[in-house]
């Protein structure tokens, strides 16, 4: 039988690193999208010994930048001719306001606007894919984020980190639902999750007073192990083949914020995320 195919980006580390691993154990072709190759090449050693199959690949790419992503999404399609889980876990905080190449505020470009074009183009692959699953990390910061606006989004009028990375996150619940909505009938599920508060490199950049209460904290965070649970669930389980459209978090279904839950909001920053990244073009060049 032929092995299934899983992508996750930043496998190299945290959550994603876990999920790698114990996706590669169940049988899983793992393919790594990551931005540090100096950091990805010993975890690819390590996911190779456990592997299954034996296959791991991986791709440079950082999110953040467009052009990355569609050469990324490029040499994909050249290698694989089906992709059956797409796992965007990758993710930051930021404590400075800073902006991508493409001029956009970096927490939303690399956090959504990047994974939300990395799953359009890949979108055809998934298509040929084997129960094809689409995975993305969010979190409960989500609930930060109240007031979202979107037309603030790329080029916010006062920078806030912790709003920045509310409202990135949830951007990747509206992304889950309204992927969801337009592959319905396609046979490709999208769901979102929160992996729970986490031991990881997650919040290196994190300074000031909200810094510090939050390494004081890190003691009490669950192990990376039981931070990709849910992930790993939503990748591989048969329980949710058919499951699309939700938020998870300890592998069962949630209720996000009410701004999560608005089918306006998905259908406005679905509209806002195809010009900002301008799909139909890079679609074309793919
Ligand atoms: N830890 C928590 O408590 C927690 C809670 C809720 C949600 N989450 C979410 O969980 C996900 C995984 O985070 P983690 O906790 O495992 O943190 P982590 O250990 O810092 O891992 C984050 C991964 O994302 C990669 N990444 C960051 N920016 C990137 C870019 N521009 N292009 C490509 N890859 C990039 C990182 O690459 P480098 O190693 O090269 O930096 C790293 O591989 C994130 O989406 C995060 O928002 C975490």
């Amino acid at each position: 039988m032929q092995s299934r195919t899983c992508l996750i980006t930043g496998a190299n580390s945290g959550i994603g690193r876990i999920s790698a691993l114990e996706l590669a154990k169940k049988g899983f072709d793992i393919i790594m999208l990551c931005r540090n190759a100096e950091k990805a090449r010993p975890v690819r050693q390590e996911i190779k010994k456990v592997s299954k199959s034996g296959r791991v690949d991986l791709i440079w790419c950082d999110l953040s930048s467009q052009q990355s992503v569609v050469q990324a999404a490029r040499e994909i399609i050249d290698r694989y001719d089906r992709l059956d889980v797409l796992l965007n876990n990758a993710g930051l905080y930021i404590h400075k306001e800073q902006y991508s190449l493409d001029g956009i505020e970096l927490t939303f470009a690399t956090n959504h606007l990047g994974p939300f074009l990395l799953t359009n183009l890949l979108l055809d692959l998934l298509r040929k894919g084997d129960r094809p699953r689409v995975v993305t990390v969010s979190s409960e910061a989500h609930r930060f984020s109240s007031g979202f606006k979107l037309d603030e989004l790329a080029k916010p009028r006062s920078y806030n980190g912790w709003k920045a990375y509310g409202a990135s996150k949830l951007c990747n619940i509206l992304f889950a639902k309204e992927l969801a909505e337009r592959t319905m009938g396609e046979g490709i599920t999208s769901n979102s999750l929160h992996p729970g508060a986490v031991k990881t490199n997650f919040g290196a950049d994190i300074s000031s007073l909200m810094g510090l209460a939050f390494r004081l904290m890190q003691p009490f965070f669950i192990s990376p192990e039981k931070g990709a649970e849910t992930s790993i669930y939503l990748a591989s389980s048969p329980e949710v083949e058919k499951v699309t459209g939700l938020y998870f978090d300890k592998s069962r279904p949630k209720t996000p914020n009410q701004e999560a839950q608005s089918s306006y909001n998905a259908k406005a920053l679905w509209a806002l995320s195809e010009k900002l990244t301008e799909l139909n073009n890079r679609l074309v060049s793919v």
